[in-house]
């Protein structure tokens, strides 16, 4: 176990995230005080128990059949971590830098809406625990709390991007970008594979779109421009709350795709208003979109598939990260998500090439179970797990991550059974 008093802790750089290990060990054995199994089944299991049947299926379906969600778990069973031994780690370091800011971990907050449904404490909660940790947070269009809130809440100085599903009404996305500016998100991250929800079995067999019932549009019900059009439409926002939340998910999940057409306007104002802040693109699967993304002069791509909630039947997000890497990877600065579950999922993506990694539905099911304290408890212990590992398979920064640490099985070698969704 982790030692407070080992004499190597002062000349470490980075917190000992693994002492949270010792200070749960220490917790009384009264079968209360541990907050909760951050095992992802049992987190899982657990979060299903507190939510709502609305915030359930929401959180946990994913398109058609689940089978990208199963690629996507299946692909990181393939990789395998190699521990080196009598490495001294003592002085490891967790921290890496993404877009300028000096981050403690290459682990951040993914964006994902309309957090109300999971906890009445929302995206502030959330938020507020990644300005602690120091983790950038990614706000996503689709959440249920004011730009300008979240902003607050993660704090002065604390890293964050904004996440952009683009309206089609340039005043819109405008006016979206400079609040965001304007309240401290730096990045802009445009989402480029949900112009529309992918087909979801139980959402839609449930009507479970949270935005039709008049919630979770605080992203639009505050802001000018979406208030102006509600105006046009002869809907008073404060009172027809259905109408006007119906309408701003309708802007922002609109069905019309944008083209690469689009797209140096968009990078074009991204700059004017943010003074030249880093771009990037979520939702690149192939090759060709990731070169295409070079060609523009775009900064990042986050290699996603939505964590598998958009294309049923698709290419494992780990696969195609593998392939984008080794194409693209030393022109253009590539980050993943989907189907992180731990930290050894964290080290693997960095070790086939990413350099960043957005973790989802860990700390989703962490603020269903327990609000901030949730998010806390879990990414907490996911640093733990990382700094843990780093000392026991010897491992003494990010730049150890690399492709030789990893042996990889078979394309067909599948762990998990067909039915175990996580
Ligand atoms: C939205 O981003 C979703 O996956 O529901």
């Amino acid at each position: 176990m982790s030692d407070p008093t080992n004499p190597h802790i002062k000349e470490r750089t980075t917190p000992q995230w693994g002492l949270y290990q010792r200070e749960n060990f220490w917790k009384p054995n009264d079968g209360k005080i541990a907050p909760f199994n951050t095992d992802p089944a049992k987190l899982e299991e657990r979060a299903k128990e507190r939510l709502s049947e609305g915030g359930w299926y929401y959180a946990s379906s994913n398109a058609g059949m689940s089978t990208t969600h199963l690629a996507n778990r299946q692909a990181f069973y393939r990789h395998r971590i190699i521990p080196n031994q009598l490495v001294d780690t003592n002085t490891r370091d967790t921290t890496t830098t993404i877009f300028n800011h000096k981050v403690s971990a290459p682990i951040g907050f993914a964006p994902i809406g309309i957090n109300k449904i999971y906890h009445p404490a929302g995206e502030s909660a959330v938020a507020k625990v990644a300005g602690e940790l120091n983790l950038p947070y990614c706000l996503s269009t689709a959440g249920s709390t004011s730009i300008e809130d979240v902003g607050a809440a993660n704090g002065e100085g604390s890293p964050r991007f904004y996440q952009l599903y683009m309206p089609h009404d340039d005043e819109l996305t405008l006016s979206l970008m400079t609040r965001a500016w304007e309240a401290g998100f730096d990045a802009l991250i445009l989402t480029t594979d949900t112009w529309q929800l992918g087909w979801r079995h139980d959402d839609v067999a449930h009507s479970n779109y949270a935005f039709y019932r008049g919630f979770g549009a605080d992203l639009g019900l505050s802001d000018p421009v979406f208030r102006k059009r509600c105006a046009e439409d002869g809907i008073d926002p404060d009172v027809d709350v259905v109408q006007a939340s119906s309408k701003w998910i309708d802007s922002v999940w609109h069905g019309r795709a944008w083209s690469w057409e689009k797209i140096p306007w968009l990078m074009r104002e991204w700059k004017r208003i943010s003074g030249g802040r880093p771009f990037a693109i979520k939702g690149i699967q192939s090759v060709k979109d990731a070169k295409k993304c070079v060609e523009l002069g775009v900064e990042g791509i986050v290699v996603s598939n939505h964590a598998g909630r958009q294309v049923d039947g698709a290419v494992a997000s780990l696969d195609a990260l593998e392939k984008i890497v080794e194409a693209v990877g030393d022109k253009i600065y590539v980050m993943f998500d989907s189907g992180v579950r731990g930290a050894s999922d964290v080290v693997k993506a960095l070790a086939i090439g990413a350099k960043f990694v957005f973790v989802g539905r860990l700390w989703i099911w962490g603020l269903s179970i327990m609000g901030e304290d949730g998010v806390r408890h879990v990414m907490k212990s996911l640093l733990a797990d990382l700094d843990i590992l780093m000392g026991v398979a010897g491992f003494n920064g990010v730049e150890d991550f690399e492709k030789s640490i990893l042996e990889s099985g078979p394309k067909s070698y599948n762990l998990i059974p067909e039915k175990r969704k996580l």
